[in-house]
């Protein structure tokens, strides 16, 4: 346990953030990069818990993966090199990693068991496993191979076409890479769209994929060339500064290579419609992925109701969202988020609990939330529940508290973004 004491901020927070890489592309990069035949070389990669197990997996696949701070090299002569893993593969508190390698493993002619850390273990793997055993995989775990640990017979898959039940992009990425090992095609039908970079780089590598209309189609390909990416930095790590300075009156400030593709911007569209006074800058494209400069300046917020398709293009940000609509004048309301009781904790029931200590007005719904604003929030104890988009928006609540916050334990942000603490230090100006 790594316990903080946060000091409210005294002054307007100004400056400037270069965001590190997109935690989604990362693990990406060094999936694709395994599996093509040659070298790749990865760039602003995200040096943080969770890339590193993706990183680990491969390794123990037999890949070479060189690592200097946030230069990678994947070394691979494809996927019909990768040997049979000798020890269970740990895929720690990582879920992208997790559904994501069982979409990999799901197409591998041998045995492997994988499993995760404590929370990692509650979080449910049918999602993928069902969709997996339809082409073929056998799994065998705790409730017919819902939850990890898990162990994989993988080979001989054949295409399906597979209408997604709930809106993630990790499931849908583990079913295209399933596919590209399948015999025949793989059709995946998704009515809202999520996050599209597992599309984006499998185009960047020489995959065959079609999008037609909500159907995303890939073609059984053994061969895929290897290409160097460049990973943007990460929206939803910059969410929580642009949430800084929407907050603390008088701020301004510049967050620099931000990804700006349109599946992930929804916190953009939302920090407008409250109000908030953002503008982006010096806009280019890496890898297929469009990013660019955010510069947000302090404005009056006001309450916004956030529902329907925009819920997957910042469903990792509603926890920092919430603390936003504290401070707006009115009611803000959040549908249609129920994925958020299944990420790294239940995030509806941990977000009202701390954001109700520090005195917000905030009631949890099924799917969602209701938050009253505009509230002056108080000093306190409140918990990380080992989540890293918890413990950072806490810290962010800190800011605008009248009196110290309590963290109980910051050392879940290294699961996404291990410099948080030294980039908030740069635009504190104390
Ligand atoms: C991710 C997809 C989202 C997101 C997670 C990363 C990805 O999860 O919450 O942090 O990289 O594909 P779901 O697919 O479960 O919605």
């Amino acid at each position: 346990m790594n316990e903080v004491t946060l000091q409210p901020c005294t002054k307007a927070i100004a400056g400037e953030i270069t965001i590190p890489g997109d935690k989604s592309i990362s693990h990406r990069a060094v999936i694709l990069g395994s599996m093509a035949k040659g070298t790749t070389r990865i760039t602003n990669f995200l040096d943080s818990e969770d890339c590193k197990r993706t990183i680990n997996a491969f390794q123990a696949l037999g890949v070479s993966i060189d690592k200097n701070d946030t230069s990678i090299l994947v070394e691979s002569n494809g996927i019909s090199t990768f040997t049979e893993p000798q020890t269970p593969l740990f895929f720690g508190n990582s879920g992208t990693t997790a559904r994501l390698m069982l979409g990999v493993l799901a197409g591998l002619p041998f045995f492997s068991t994988v499993y995760g850390d404590p929370f990692l273990t509650k979080r449910p793997m049918d999602r993928v496993t069902i969709p997996l055993q339809r082409m073929g995989t056998i799994f065998d775990g705790r409730e017919k191979g819902g939850y990890l640990p898990l162990s994989v017979r993988g080979g001989d898959l054949q295409g399906i076409t597979y209408a997604l039940p709930v809106k993630s992009a990790q499931v849908k990425s583990a079913i295209l890479l399933a596919g590209l090992l399948a015999k025949g095609e793989t059709t995946v039908i998704e009515e809202t769209p999520t996050r599209n970079h597992t599309e984006q780089m499998l185009r960047a590598f020489g995959a065959d994929i079609t999008i037609k209309g909500n159907g995303i189609t890939i073609t059984s390909q053994k061969h895929l060339d290897a290409t160097d990416v460049h990973v943007p930095g990460d929206i939803s790590s910059a969410s929580f500064f642009l949430v800084a300075a929407a907050i603390v009156p008088g701020s301004n400030l510049i967050l620099r290579n931000v990804g700006l593709n349109k599946t992930r911007t929804g916190i953009i569209d939302v920090l407008k419609r409250m109000g908030a006074n953002i503008h982006i800058q010096n806009q280019s494209t890496t890898s297929g992925e469009v990013f660019g400069d955010i510069e947000i300046t302090y404005a009056n917020l006001r309450s916004t109701t956030i529902e329907g398709d925009v819920i997957p293009r910042l469903i990792d940000e509603i926890p920092v969202i919430a603390l936003l609509a504290t401070q707006a004048e009115g009611t803000t309301i959040i549908k249609n988020a129920e994925e958020l009781r299944v990420k790294e904790t239940d995030r509806i029931a941990a977000i009202v609990d701390n954001l109700s200590r520090l005195g917000a007005r905030i009631e949890a719904t099924q799917d969602g939330m209701i938050i009253q604003g505009k509230t002056v929030l108080r000093g306190g104890k409140i918990a990380s529940y080992h989540d890293h988009r918890i413990a950072m928006t806490n810290v962010i609540a800190s800011l605008i508290a009248s009196e110290p916050v309590i963290l109980d334990d910051s050392s879940s942000i290294a699961i996404s973004y291990p410099k948080f603490f030294e980039d908030l230090k740069l635009i504190l100006n104390e």
